[in-house]
């Protein structure tokens, strides 16, 4: 299917979008939704991927969804076989989204934060590409999306944060090789890179300054906030919408990249 026949098709492209039952991921897959496309969401917690789709149902949007583990090559693989066997077509658009943050005085970091950072945020990334590319069918398909939601600390440092800024790292760099990889097969490849963003990952970073810095949390807040240029934190709504446009065919030129997402914070 060329991309022009693919605008004029009745039904938008497959999404599959990863920890959507919260910030970005969350609104990632509602704008996806909002624009045509049918979408597939999971996290671990299946009581919440079931209010999700109930939710954006709701709504109106065409969204479905599992419970998976995305760190679980077998939950990952009977993920991306229950989204193309709900919608009876490829999995043309992988947001990987879900992620953790983790971090601290990296002399006390233990291997099992290490390794699940890592999991989490690397390790799932691959995987699901991997099996997006074979039994999603994005692999043979003329045209596909696949979007990262990486950070800017996977282009510079974050204070007591090195497991965290060394797996978004990593994500800049896979997306910068599997772009390349597939420009020739109509695939692009993207990373998105938010700066803080407020969510219940950024509360719960908060109150980790807090506890190291031994302060409040609308301190750290504050401390935060006076390094981002616009003074404040971005939305969901705004990482989503960067990602929204990735999806589209005007988007076609741009791949290999991470794009900010940050008021400012990072500046490269
Ligand atoms: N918020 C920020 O300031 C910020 C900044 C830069 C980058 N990011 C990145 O943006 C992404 C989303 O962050 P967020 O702030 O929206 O986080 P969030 O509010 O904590 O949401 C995380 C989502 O991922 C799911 N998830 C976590 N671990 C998972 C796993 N192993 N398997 C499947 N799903 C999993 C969670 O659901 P369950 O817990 O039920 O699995 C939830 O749906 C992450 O990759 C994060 O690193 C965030």
């Amino acid at each position: 299917m060329t991309v022009k026949a693919m605008d004029k098709a009745p039904e938008r492209p497959v999404a599959l979008v990863t920890g959507a039952t919260s910030g970005i991921g969350l609104a990632v897959a509602r704008d996806l939704g909002a624009r045509g496309h049918r979408v597939f969401v999971c996290a671990r917690t299946e009581v919440k991927v079931k209010q999700t789709v109930a939710d954006l149902q709701a709504e109106g949007l065409s969204v479905q969804g599992a419970a998976a583990d995305v760190r679980d090559r077998a939950a990952v693989q009977d993920l991306v076989a229950a989204a193309v066997a709900t919608y009876g077509a490829p999995v043309s658009i992988l947001v990987n989204n879900a992620g953790r943050s983790g971090g601290g005085a990296t002399a006390g970091i233990t291997d099992e934060l290490w390794h699940d950072v890592i999991d989490t945020n690397l390790n799932s990334v691959f995987l699901l590409t991997r099996e997006v590319l074979t039994s999603g069918g994005l692999g043979a398909e003329p045209w596909g999306r696949i979007i990262n939601i990486a950070s800017t600390a996977g282009k510079q440092g974050v204070l007591l944060g090195a497991p965290y800024s060394a797996s978004k790292h990593a994500v800049v760099g896979f997306t910068k090789a599997l772009g390349k990889e597939l420009a020739p097969t109509g695939t692009t490849v993207n990373a998105v890179c938010p700066g803080y963003v407020e969510t219940p990952m950024a509360a719960r970073v908060r109150t980790g300054y807090a506890q190291v810095w031994d302060t409040t949390e609308e301190y750290v807040q504050e401390q935060l906030e006076s390094k981002i240029p616009l003074g404040r934190y971005s939305t969901p709504q705004e990482v989503a919408g960067l990602v929204g446009y990735l999806t589209t065919d005007l988007a076609a030129s741009i791949t290999a990249q991470a794009l900010n997402v940050c008021g400012g914070l990072g500046n490269f």
